[in-house]
Order: C-alpha cells, then sequence, then structure tokens
C-alpha cells in the first residue's frame, strides 16, 4: 500500500539523477543475526551458491537450535523479502494463528477473572505455529537450493549440541520454574534440574530429527505425519486444546508491505497483523511536518514521544488481524488527512496525557525474539523477525518433538483493558477468535535512501516499535553507519503507560530537566534493551556493511561471493 506524501514531487526530482546507483547491486553478500553459529550458517549457504532467501532459512532454522529461548519451529513472525528479478516487495506473515477450539474467554475464570500466567506457561498458550510454514515457502517460492541442503547447518547444531552462553543462562534462570514443571522441556534445556553453565554443550537430538523430517518432506514433515501426530498429542495431554486439522490448515500469507516516502526517502514495512510499521509509518508522517534537525534535543524527544504516544494508541483502539476486521482500518490509520490530525494536536511545549487521548488500562514489562538481515549479490534482501513471544515461548515442548511451543496467544487482548505481559492494551479488535492470529509489534523494515540500502529489524516486545524509529530515522537523516544505529541509546513511549521508558545514556542531563518541564515521566530502564541486526549497502561504493546490537551476542559476516566464492571479510 502507498501513502501518498506531500514531498513526492520533490523525491523524484531528488531521486532521478541517483537512477543508475540506484539500478546497480551490491558487490557483497552480507548477514547479521543474533548468533555466530546462526551468522556462519549462512555464510556457508551463501558460499555454496545459495541467495538470500536460502541463506535466511538457514539462519532461521539455526536460531530455532542455538536461541532456543527467541524463536523457532514451534513460533512464528514476519519475513519482510525483496526480490531483485522483479524489484518486488512482500511481507511472509508466519504468524500464529489460534486453534479452531480457542475461544474469547479462553483465560478466565467461572467469575470472569483473568487465571494468572494462563496464556504464558504451557501449551494452551500456544498458537499454531507459522515458522516451518515459512522456511518451505522461502525455500520453494524464492530460494535456489533444497530444504535438504539450507537446513543441514541447523540438523548439525541440533546433532552435535552448542555451548550455552551467558545469554542462554539469563533467559534459562528467568524461566527455570515452568522449564522444570514440563520434563520433556526441563531435560533438553535445564538438564538435571539445574541451568547450564556457560560452555556446556545442549543436544536437541528429537529437534534434529523434526528437522530431518522436514528437509525430507518440507512443512508436511512438521504439520502432518509423525511430528504432527506427537505434537498434537503432546499438547492435548498437557492440557491444550490443538487438534490434527489445526496443523493441517495452517498456511502462510503473503501480505503486500506498507511503504511510504519520507522527505523523497523509501520505507518499505510490515503490515497487520503486526501492528509495528503502521506506527513507524505514522510517526514518521507526523515528523514531516516538523523541522527535527532545527530543534533543540528535548524538543525533538518531546515530538517523538507524542507521535509514539498517540500511533500506540490508535493501536490498542483499532488493531486486530485484518482478515478479522473491516477493510480499511489500515488505510485510514495512514491517510494523510488523519496524519495531519495527529500532527496538529501536538503542543510543542506540553505533554498531552495518554488519559486524554482516550483511556485505557495499565503496565508490565518482557523480554525475547530475534532478528535476522541478509542481502545477496543479486541485491535480494530478507529482513526477519521471529519469535515464540517470551523467554523459551510456554516453555512446553510436545514429547518426542524437540519443538519448544511459543506463548503468542498472549499478544491477544485476553480480556476487555487487561495488558498482555508488555503493558499492551488491545480491543474487541485483537479478541481471541478461532483460526485468528495475534497483532505484533515485530517490524522488519527496509530503508532505501539516495546512499544506502538499510534491512533492519529488533526483538524487543512493544518497544520493537521505537528501536525500528529510532534506527530508520538515523538512517533517514544520514547519521553515521550500522554500528551507530545499532548501538545508539534508546527511548520508548507506549501510550499506556504514561511514562518515557529510556536507557540510561538516552538524554543529557538538561535534556531529561526540559522534558520533565514540559510534563514528561521518564523511567531508566537498566541495563539496556533491544538485539537489532543490520545489513546495509552503500550504493555508490556497492560495498555491504553489518553490525549486530552490542547489547547481544550476535555476529555479521560480508564477503563478495557469488556462487560458492570464499568470503573476503568475516568477524
Ligand atoms: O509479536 C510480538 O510483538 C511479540 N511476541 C514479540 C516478543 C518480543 O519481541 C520479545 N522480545 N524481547
Amino acid at each position: 500500500m502507498r501513502v501518498p506524501s506531500r514531498l513526492f514531487l520533490v523525491a523524484i526530482l531528488v531521486f532521478t539523477p541517483f537512477a543508475d546507483a540506484a539500478e546497480r547491486r551490491p558487490r557483497e553478500a552480507a548477514v547479521a543475526s543474533a548468533h555466530p553459529a546462526a551468522t556462519a550458517a549462512g555464510r556457508e549457504i551463501i558460499e555454496a551458491g545459495g541467495n538470500a532467501f536460502d541463506a535466511a532459512v538457514a539462519v532461521a532454522a539455526a536460531l530455532a537450535v542455538v536461541e532456543p529461548y527467541s524463536s523457532g519451529l514451534g513460533g512464528g513472525g514476519f519475513f519482510l523479502l525483496h526480490r531483485a528479478r522483479e524489484r518486488k516487495d512482500v511481507v511472509l506473515d508466519a504468524r500464529e494463528r489460534a486453534p479452531a477450539a480457542a475461544r474469547r474467554d479462553m483465560y478466565l475464570d467461572a467469575q470472569g477473572r483473568p487465571v494468572p500466567r494462563a496464556s504464558l506457561d504451557g501449551p494452551l498458550a500456544a498458537g499454531i505455529p507459522g515458522v516451518p510454514a515459512a522456511l518451505e515457502h522461502l525455500a520453494r517460492r524464492y530460494g535456489s537450493l533444497p530444504l535438504e541442503r539450507t537446513l543441514a547447518p541447523a540438523i548439525a547444531l541440533a546433532t552435535d549440541g552448542f555451548a550455552v552462553t551467558p545469554r542462554y543462562r539469563r533467559m534459562a534462570e528467568q524461566r527455570q520454574d515452568a522449564l522444570r514443571s514440563h520434563p520433556a522441556a526441563g531435560d533438553i534445556f535445564v538438564p538435571g534440574g539445574f541451568v547450564p553453565e556457560p560452555g556446556e554443550r545442549i543436544v536437541q537430538a528429537d529437534l534434529a530429527r523434526t528437522l530431518k523430517a522436514m528437509a525430507r518432506d518440507g512443512a508436511r514433515g512438521f504439520y502432518g505425519g509423525e511430528v504432527g501426530r506427537r505434537l498434537v498429542a503432546g499438547v492435548r495431554a498437557g492440557g491444550g486444546i490443538w487438534r490434527a486439522k489445526d496443523l493441517e490448515d495452517y498456511r502462510v500469507i503473503e501480505r503486500e508491505p506498507l511503504e511510504a516516502r519520507y522527505r523523497g526517502q523509501r520505507v518499505v514495512t510490515a503490515p497487520p497483523p503486526s501492528a509495528g510499521g503502521v506506527a513507524l509509518l505514522q510517526v514518521l508522517g507526523v515528523l514531516e511536518g516538523f523541522e527535527l534537525e532545527g530543534l533543540d534535543d528535548a524538543t525533538r524527544a518531546h515530538i517523538l514521544v507524542e507521535a509514539m504516544r498517540r500511533a500506540f494508541r490508535d493501536r490498542a483502539h483499532h488493531l486486530g488481524d485484518p482478515d478479522f476486521l473491516e477493510a480499511g482500518v489500515t488505510q485510514g490509520l495512514l491517510a494523510p488527512a488523519y496524519i495531519g490530525r495527529m500532527r496538529a494536536g501536538i503542543d510543542r511545549r506540553r505533554v498531552t496525557p495518554s488519559e486524554r487521548l482516550g483511556s485505557i488500562p495499565v503496565p508490565g514489562a518482557g523480554t525475547h525474539t530475534t532478528h535476522l538481515s541478509v542481502i545477496d549479490t543479486q541485491g535480494n534482501r530478507v529482513a526477519a523477525t521471529l519469535s515464540i513471544n517470551t523467554p523459551f515461548g510456554s516453555a512446553f515442548v510436545p514429547p518426542g518433538t524437540g519443538v519448544l511451543l511459543n506463548n503468542e496467544m498472549d499478544d491477544f487482548a485476553t480480556a476487555p483493558g487487561l495488558p498482555n505481559t508488555y503493558g499492551l492494551v488491545g480491543s474487541e479488535a485483537n479478541g481471541i477468535a478461532p483460526g485468528k492470529r495475534p497483532l505484533s509489534s515485530m517490524t522488519p523494515t527496509f530503508v532505501e535512501t539516495r546512499d544506502t540500502v538499510a534491512v533492519l529489524g529488533t526483538p524487543g516486545g512493544s518497544r520493537i516499535v521505537s528501536m525500528v524509529l529510532l534506527a530508520t530515522l538515523d538512517v533517514l537523516h544520514g547519521r553515521g553507519g550500522p554500528a551507530d544505529w545499532v548501538a545508539r541509546p534508546r527511548f520508548h513511549h507506549q501510550y499506556l503507560p504514561d511514562v518515557i521508558e529510556h536507557e540510561p545514556g538516552a538524554f543529557e542531563p538538561d535534556t531529561r530537566s526540559a522534558l520533565a518541564r514540559f510534563g514528561h515521566r521518564l523511567r531508566a530502564v537498566e541495563g539496556g534493551y533491544g538485539n537489532m541486526q543490520i545489513v546495509a549497502w552503500d550504493r555508490r561504493t556497492g560495498r555491504a556493511m553489518a553490525a549486530a546490537d552490542p547489547r547481544g551476542e550476535g555476529a555479521v559476516w560480508a564477503g563478495a561471493v557469488r556462487s560458492g566464492e570464499s568470503g573476503r571479510r568475516s568477524r
């Protein structure tokens, strides 16, 4: 969908002299992911002659093994793709679906009160996974290598085991009780009931078998056959409600990405059921009306926060799975006239308290998910944000499958006004219904300026949206390179709670005081947040650049590799 811009004409004028440069392809391929073994899997596949889509399959599958707390075959996500051949952008919606037996009140007791953690722990919390279907779809429709080849690195990692990292340990510590209460999960991830030490190896023989079934039979190897039977039997024995037909019916949906111009530069991002892209484009639309560069730091941050507040208000009131809503909601929220009204409502010197924008209840906090970015020398790109929701998802593995299931059902508005684990509130638009997909914050994005094409995204629950926004603005305004974009200190506002959350270094002391004078409440988030992965291509030189968030354990690779050539540089 195209969002018209006042500056569209300027965009054409600015772009014309650079049309040649914009035609060129990268001279190098690049991969960025949250784990060195997953980046190595992507590199291996590029060096074996695969394209960016093949590499994305290999990276996503490897992450499913070595970052089990973040994403996996038991989860879902969004893949934003650019196929150079037809200059086509498309989103693979691999979001989980509610099973057919799901009901609006399934997480409430007989008195209508929320049952604590019912949408977070155990198999009742799990939606029908989308990642296995997406891997087959990517391979079949866009890739050039068979799954047998692209899944091989993941199969080897599951069979031989991988070494526990400090991050693994932190995540397992958070979820150890839930993992222990489900033995098939506990035996794998907290063996003997103990959180493993860094360096200990985690071997996943059942997961290796499940991956091999997919290498042989594609998605059918997961949703059907022996694996499918075990998934359903395990979920039902643990108190869940999946049926074989839920698995058979799961399909990836190809959706048209959202697209807008910001001062003549192009931003392409995920549509609903991700709410991230809508918010990103709303905020950019609001900001286009301000001369951001001419403002002092406090006023600039204030205007950004006021725009975020309004975008998250709209999410809470209006957004959900588009296949269950009236048509036109997204278009309405992105219409220039509507964005003009959002902008006009912002006071440059004063907070608009969220309760005055319309009232809905309050907060929480959250952790984990993953992002990968890939480009190849044909100019193909993949930005994929993948999740099982909170660390180690539902902490439930159906016995014999090795598949850790998501707890993505918590991303629905499980009861009116009840905040989810990220403090997000929602309306009936995001209520539970059979076959429906819960709203997401995942925001894989391409930013295309005169000089640079950036492929980016991050985990971080609701904060994904503000992290992607801040990085996108850095790219659009030409501030630094990928290493700066992933490292920059972050701040966030999500309408409710009515507070600016920020990393310790985000504001100078006088900016903090000025924001307080405008009426903002500020709250520092200890230890920082996010795990952004960016690859970018410099259109002037053809060189690829890549950066992994210094807050995480990620790794990048770039090299002038066409079919089977060896890499030039790596770290
Ligand atoms: O789809 C969503 O918005 C969430 N399930 C994402 C979870 C997440 O990013 C957790 N990361 N820290």
